[in-house]
């Protein structure tokens, strides 16, 4: 059996009571490809909003997860308490906490391991700024990123990683779908040469980073692209051409 195709909405720090009720209520209505998934990520005010108005088939993910069970930990969510709540995805390691809020690959790792253990899927995300792909560090980089969750986590069936190159995101400058391919190859022989057979075969390899309704097409065409994370498109109406790019 195939990858399922997979695309995910990061709604990033975006979006109010109105806006996401309308976005919600435009992808209720929306005829969406019954084979792929669907994830959105609003911000942590809105999960609950949005999971109680979403329909049943389209699930909900977290931007963000704590690396403990409960506690003291101010301004912090658990995989638990998400789990509870029928939020049944989290991002982990987006550049933008990487880069802004200097979370360490073994922090991210850590947190990775915590909500998969908790029941939740995990959309892992790594990737290379535009000076390590200068210095021809990107596959090094995202290796690390991976070996890094490799050392906590065996089981890979609940985890999605979407590479973004982090020069791609929110820039209009999409990664062509060779590079995009390149990395997306390396990514899957990392996985047969360091984790498994099963988990290369499986494990769904989403591409992230100024994806479009008129650039979603032909990146989907490649063979190690199983699908989108989205930022800046999924808050608006054209999202749904992205979910559909395979039909
Ligand atoms: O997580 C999605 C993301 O970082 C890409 O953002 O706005 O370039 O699609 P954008």
């Amino acid at each position: 059996m195939g990858r399922q195709f997979f695309v995910g909405g990061n709604f990033k720090m975006n979006g109010s009571v109105d806006t996401i009720k309308g976005i919600v209520n435009h992808l209720n209505q929306a005829k969406v490809d019954p084979n792929v998934e669907v994830v959105i990520a609003p911000p942590a005010l809105y999960l609950l909003l949005t999971r109680e108005h979403l329909r049943p088939g389209l699930e909900v993910a977290a931007q963000n997860v704590f690396d403990k069970p409960n506690g003291a930990f101010t301004g912090e969510i658990s995989a638990t308490q998400l789990k509870e709540s029928n939020i049944t995805w989290t991002l982990t390691g987006h550049s933008e906490r990487r880069v802004i809020l200097k979370e360490t690959d073994d922090f991210v790792a850590s947190k990775t391991k915590t909500a998969l253990d908790n029941g939740l899927g995990v959309i892992l995300c790594i990737g290379e700024t535009l000076e390590q792909r200068e210095a021809n560090k990107t596959i090094e980089v995202v290796t690390n990123q991976l070996r890094a969750v490799a050392k906590q986590v065996q089981d890979w069936s609940k985890v999605v990683i979407a590479y973004e190159p982090v020069w791609a995101i929110g820039t209009g400058k999409v990664a062509t779908t060779e590079q995009a391919q390149e990395v997306h190859a390396a990514i899957r022989e990392y996985l047969t040469k360091e984790v498994s057979q099963t988990a290369s075969d499986n494990t769904r390899i989403i591409y992230g980073g100024s994806v479009s309704e008129k650039n979603c097409n032909e990146l989907a065409k490649e063979k190690d692209i199983d699908g989108f994370l989205v930022g800046g498109a999924s808050l608006k109406p054209a999202f749904v051409d992205i979910i559909n790019a395979q039909s």
